[in-house]
């Protein structure tokens, strides 16, 4: 989702004063002593001609099991030659415990990126890696570790989404990369597709932080130079080198609010066709991103299972491109009517829209069953819960008289309630209705399902929570049948660097503060709302909670920053 953006002056951006990163570098000795392994990479004898390989965008690892990791990098010269690499598993920096290696090359039909899938490693340990080259080439070294089994005490994830380039710096992945966090998770929105000076508009774009390609992503070389503008930056570098992450895609890998047939920002006469569109972009995610391919033969599946013991199972969905119905981009149909007519209902709330597809709901719905772990969590695209506003605010962009109106309804006793107010509070006459179909609010059958099934899990003793990203603000919320009953928790991230309310509520007409409150006030399923703030979501969980720390940046305008947290915490 975009959140629209107005024009707003930023500060000017300062000088990048940029971190030095120490990643550790294998030294040239180390290099030498492997010389023999290296000699088996090449059957020609004359290895790219003499060209040390470049590894522009470092390593990363991702989609940890209890015994292999993916692991990831770049490598090329200035020709199209293929690089052809030994990959190493150590238990030290030095690699003198090495316990995995093998080959693999990066090759032009690739972007010149290489992945593979190093196995044979034990359960719950850390281990460093790296790619080796002819001509004395070597990668980074990056850190990893493999999933846990058994009786689990304690998981830290580090979750992250909406990472727009041209927004500001990824002082999120800064700071998480010194967290503790054993895994990183990406929500999506790991790139944008916009032209420069879209999103933002060129006035709040931060100077030093140039898009790369200028032109929205369309084509494969387009996307491929996307990816790889955002895997050259420093902090996702570090980041990446740091600890595995397990990531899933959301609309702008693809285009904006994009569903199954389609997307709001992709245009068929201009553009080809959609279908051509979302195999470069899934094609060029599979490539850049450290993601087991769960089919290699469809490459649109990304939806997969990680078990950390019995203390936890995390279910990755796809709830944007492979089982996604067409959702309403407006708040204002065809005819022009807007939510606060009635006509205008039917064409929100077509209740049976589905948004992961009959397939995954049923994959999902077994995965949960059969898991002993004592923690259910989904990691998601869209924010989840209820969130709902009566039309008569909603339509006068949260007017202070309408607020107060409403909400002096609300709190006023039946008996004592005049018409006026009767009707604020009438569904029929003031329905409630979202400020995203683009969210799960748009899919009401669906979530609903997926509710009945997390009630289940409930009576068997399970624990559900959710993880979503896509809105850019902050969230805690509870989610509820129908009846209000809670079946589950909700942390919903803020952005990395894609502004959030802010953008749409000027912070000098709608203090971020009021603002969170009200909307707090509004809604019954929010515990917790930051609407102006980026970061990331340092997720603990242990048998008897699952803790959200809302780690935030003090500015994406400047490399330098503080963090300060939030605490929420649910224990099911
Ligand atoms: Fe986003």
């Amino acid at each position: 989702m975009r959140i629209k953006q107005s024009v707003v002056e930023q500060p000017a951006a300062p000088e990048p004063t940029r971190r030095q990163f120490v990643i550790r570098m294998a030294s040239v000795a180390a290099v030498i002593s492997t010389s023999g392994v290296l000699s088996a990479c090449g059957a020609s004898g004359v290895e790219l001609n003499g060209e040390v390989a470049a590894f522009n965008y470092g390593v990363a690892s991702g989609d940890p099991l209890a015994d292999r990791v993916i692991l990831w990098t770049h490598a090329r010269t200035s020709t199209d030659q293929p690089v052809r690499m030994t990959w190493q598993v150590a238990t030290d920096t030095s690699f003198a415990a090495l316990v995995a290696s093998g080959t693999t090359a990066a090759t032009a039909d690739s972007g010149f990126t290489a992945k593979v899938d190093a196995a044979g490693l034990a359960a719950n340990t850390e281990y460093f890696y790296r790619f080796l080259a002819p001509n004395n080439s070597v990668s980074p070294v990056g850190r990893t570790r493999t999933l846990p089994v058994g009786n689990v005490a304690e998981v830290k994830l580090a979750v992250f989404s909406c990472s727009d380039y041209p927004a500001g710096y990824f002082n999120a992945y800064d700071a998480a990369s010194s967290s503790g966090a054993q895994v990183a998770l990406h929500l999506g929105d790991y790139i944008y597709e916009y032209k420069d000076g879209v999103y933002p508009p060129a006035a709040s774009a931060v100077a030093a932080r140039i898009s790369a390609p200028a032109n929205e992503i369309v084509t494969l070389a387009d996307y491929r130079a996307r990816h790889a503008l955002h895997k050259a930056d420093p902090y996702a570098k570090a980041l990446h080198a740091r600890m595995p992450m397990i990531a899933i895609w959301d609309d702008h890998e693809f285009a904006n609010n994009a569903w199954m047939d389609g997307a709001e920002n992709h245009d068929p006469a201009t553009q080809g066709t959609w279908a051509a569109r979302k195999a470069i972009a899934s094609r060029v995610y599979h490539e850049w991103m450290p993601i087991r391919s769960p089919d290699p033969a469809n490459l649109l599946k990304i939806y997969r299972s990680f078990d950390f013991g019995n203390l936890l199972s995390l279910h990755m969905l796809d709830t944007r491109i492979i089982g996604r119905e067409h959702q309403p981009d407006r708040t204002v149909d065809a005819q022009g009517r807007d939510v606060a007519d009635p006509a205008f209902l039917p064409y929100a709330f077509n209740r049976s829209r589905q948004l992961m597809g009959a397939t995954q709901q049923a994959w999902l719905d077994a995965q949960m069953t059969a898991s002993k772990a004592t923690w259910q969590i989904l990691g998601n695209q869209t924010v989840m819960a209820r969130i709902v506003l009566p039309a008569s605010v909603l339509t006068t962009n949260l007017s202070t008289a309408s607020v107060t109106a409403y909400l002096t309804a609300k709190g006023t006793p039946a008996a004592q309630r005049t018409p006026a107010q009767d009707d604020l509070l009438n569904p029929a006459r003031n329905p409630k209705i979202s400020y995203s179909f683009d969210s799960w609010e748009g899919y009401p059958d669906a979530r609903d399902q997926l509710f009945a099934a997390a009630a289940k899990l409930k009576t068997a003793g399970k624990k559900f929570v959710v993880l979503s990203g896509d809105s850019h603000n902050a969230w805690f919320n509870k989610l509820t049948l129908s009846d209000g009953t809670q079946v589950g928790a909700e942390f919903a991230g803020m952005s990395v660097t894609s502004s959030g309310f802010e953008g749409v509520f000027p912070p000098a007409a709608f203090p971020p503060a009021t603002l969170a409150g009200t909307i707090k006030a509004l809604v019954d399923d929010i515990a917790y709302i930051d609407t102006s703030r980026r970061g990331y979501l340092l997720i603990t969980v242990t048998p008897g909670q699952a803790k959200g720390e809302y780690v935030y940046v003090s500015s994406v305008t400047s490399s330098s920053y503080a963090t300060s947290v939030d605490t929420l915490t649910y224990a099911g």
